[in-house]
Formats: C-alpha cells, sequence, structure tokens
C-alpha cells in the first residue's frame, strides 16, 4: 500500500481567550489519500475549519497546534514560512465558503488566476491565461474566454464560487480543501457547484477534503465520511457505510434532519435537540452525553474511537455502538406497526 497523500495524527488546537482554554480540535487523527474525496462534516463549531485551517498552516499565531500533519512524507508543521508558501496554492489549495472575501474586487478574474499560476509556475503571461481560460471552461463558466475580463462583481455567487475552484485548481494540486463551498448559495447553485468538485476530481484527479455542515450534500460526492462534534472525530467510514450502516447516534441524528428520504426511511430518528457544547466548558465523559437519545451511565466516561469493521475501517466513537442497531429497530418498530 502507498502512504497517504495527507496523514493527521493527534492534532490538537487550542485558542487561549479571556474566557479560557478553546479546545477547538481534540485528537485529530486521520489521513486522505491521493485522489479520494473525504467529505468532513459536522454542525456548525466542531472543528472543522479549525482543522482545515491548521493544515494549510492558515491560523493566526496565538492559536496552539500540536500533534503532527505531514503531506507527502513532509511533516507541515515544522515547515518554515517559505516553505510553507511554497505549498499553498500549489500542491495543497483551498477554498472557502465566502469567495468575495477570497477574490480581489477591484482585479479581473482572468488577471487573478494568471497570477495565481505565475506565482508558481515559470510560463508566459499568454500561456498563463489559455490556461486561465481553460480552467473556466472547466468549471462550467460560459465564454471562458471573455469573462476572463470580467470582474468578481459581474460574477453571480456560484458563477464567483467556480472562478474560486478554478483558481484553486490553477496548479494542479494534490489536495482542494473545499470549506463550505456551497453554504452561501441557493440550493440549485450548491448541486451545480457539487456538480463542478465533482468534474474536477475526475479531470484532474486531485484529492479533495469537502468540510460541511451538511451530511446530505455529500451522499454522491464523497468516497469516505467523516464526522465531528466537540473537536473530535465521532465516525468515518465509506459514504455507504456511514449512511446506510452508521454506528454512532450523532451522525444518526445529523442524517435524520436531511430532509431527503435517506435520513428519514433509513432512521426514522428525530433530529438532535439542542445545540453543540461550548468548547471551553465541554461536558464531563461522552461530548455527545447530554443532547444523545442514547445515552446510559456507561457515557459518563468520553469513549475512544474504535474500529468497529477492520475490513472497511469504519470507526465510531461509541459506548453502546455494538446495541446501536438494536436500538434503532426497536424505536423504528412502534412507528411502522401505527403507519
Ligand atoms: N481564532 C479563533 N480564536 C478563538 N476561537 C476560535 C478561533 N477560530 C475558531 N474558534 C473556535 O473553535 C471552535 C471550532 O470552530 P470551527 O472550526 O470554525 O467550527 P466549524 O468549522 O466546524 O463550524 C469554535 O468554538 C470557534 O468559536
Ligand atoms: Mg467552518
Amino acid at each position: 500500500m502507498t502512504a497517504p497523500l495527507l496523514e493527521v495524527e493527534d492534532l490538537r488546537v487550542t485558542f487561549g481567550t479571556d474566557d479560557g482554554d478553546v479546545r477547538a480540535v481534540q485528537g485529530l487523527s486521520f489521513t486522505v489519500s491521493e485522489g479520494e474525496t473525504l467529505a468532513v462534516v459536522g454542525e456548525s463549531g466542531s472543528g472543522k475549519t479549525v482543522a482545515a485551517l491548521a493544515i494549510m498552516r492558515l491560523l493566526p499565531r496565538y492559536a496552539r497546534i500540536e500533534g503532527s500533519i505531514r503531506f507527502r512524507g513532509t511533516s507541515l508543521l515544522d515547515l518554515d514560512d517559505d516553505g510553507m508558501r511554497g505549498l499553498q496554492g500549489d500542491d495543497l489549495a483551498m477554498v472557502f465558503q465566502d469567495p468575495m472575501t477570497a477574490l480581489n474586487p477591484v482585479i479581473t478574474v482572468g488577471d487573478q488566476i494568471v497570477e495565481a499560476i505565475r506565482t508558481h509556475r515559470d510560463v508566459t503571461e499568454a500561456a498563463a491565461r489559455d490556461r486561465a481560460a481553460e480552467l473556466l471552461d472547466l468549471v462550467g463558466i460560459p465564454e471562458p474566454r471573455r469573462r476572463l475580463d470580467s470582474y468578481p462583481h459581474e460574477f453571480s455567487g456560484g458563477m464567483r464560487q467556480r472562478a474560486m475552484i478554478a483558481m484553486a485548481i490553477s496548479n494542479d494540486p494534490k489536495l482542494l480543501i473545499a470549506d463550505e463551498p456551497t453554504t452561501a448559495l441557493d440550493v440549485t447553485v450548491q448541486a451545480q457547484v457539487m456538480e463542478v468538485i465533482r468534474r474536477v476530481q475526475e479531470a484532474t484527479g486531485t484529492a479533495v477534503m469537502l468540510v460541511t455542515h451538511d451530511l446530505g450534500l455529500v451522499a454522491g460526492t464523497a468516497d469516505r465520511i467523516q464526522v465531528m462534534y466537540g473537536g473530535r472525530l465521532f465516525e468515518s467510514g465509506d459514504t455507504d457505510t456511514v449512511f446506510y450502516g452508521s454506528r454512532n447516534p450523532y451522525t444518526l441524528g445529523l442524517m435524520a434532519s436531511i430532509p431527503s428520504a435517506v435520513g428519514r426511511t433509513a432512521h426514522r430518528l428525530e433530529p438532535i435537540p439542542g445545540s453543540p457544547p461550548s468548547l471551553i466548558n465541554l461536558p464531563e465523559g461522552c461530548v455527545f452525553g447530554p443532547r444523545c437519545a442514547f445515552a446510559t451511565d456507561a457515557c459518563r466516561s468520553e469513549p475512544e474511537l474504535r474500529v468497529v469493521d477492520a475490513a472497511t475501517g469504519h470507526a465510531t466513537r461509541c459506548h453502546r455502538a455494538d446495541e446501536l442497531p438494536a436500538l434503532i429497530a426497536a424505536r423504528a418498530a412502534p412507528r411502522e406497526a401505527g403507519a
């Protein structure tokens, strides 16, 4: 087996604030293989963005980062600023939720892509422009040549996100991190942008780490899903395993809030009550315990992340993982009988 592209091991990120330490990421370990699409899913405040920014080394200086992040064998946390700048926008690229904050409003879209290319590649302006037009075409922007001369405000929200993706992939990154790339867009445009990500992944073979609070968005796109809560990994597995064989009450709760058939017919559970914990004062024991419909006395101690199926690597953090299928069946039965 070849080494993974990205190996994150026991990552911990803490922000010291006046109110106390915010433990945004706690003991997070995962890998991304070449060319795969990994979805990182969890409610707002789960530590998804902080984990992504740690990989890109874009966290503010006061963040305390521990653990290890290796990209193609290189330890990113040990790289100096120059070394990291060489990777950012080249082998490692990121797309953010709001393209307006990442695009410069006074420079044409074409010039911004050309600049992104020429920062990392020794090519002529003309060659970079040709490449920029190809990229706009790949992400589905009509009349790409002409659109190179547009300014960001002349694009719709969906087109700007497409342009951002074009810029992010301009140097053929090995890993593209997309953080809530469709959250600011309306539903039909969301689906189109997801389709663009799929197409880009197919055309370029780049690995994608797709960060989103919306589990429903990733079904057709991700190879694997990783669920985060309270800065921790709660479940990870193949997409089908997580959708149809989840062994985690938190994941099941996320699924129940998907407004589609998958969530409702597969599990017949209620959406999760309450809201995520403060990362300054985390509950004792399982951090999801206070919101969990299945919590028992055992959940006063924190469960470890545990592999439940060695063949697929399906792992979950839940004391009751083995009983869950039976517990869910018992809950679903009365409703089915009454229906
Ligand atoms: N720069 C920062 N300083 C202090 N706390 C932060 C900072 N960035 C993020 N946090 C906190 O870290 C936690 C995780 O945030 P984040 O990773 O953005 O969540 P997600 O992306 O899953 O919604 C939140 O409680 C957030 O308030
Ligand atoms: Mg986020």
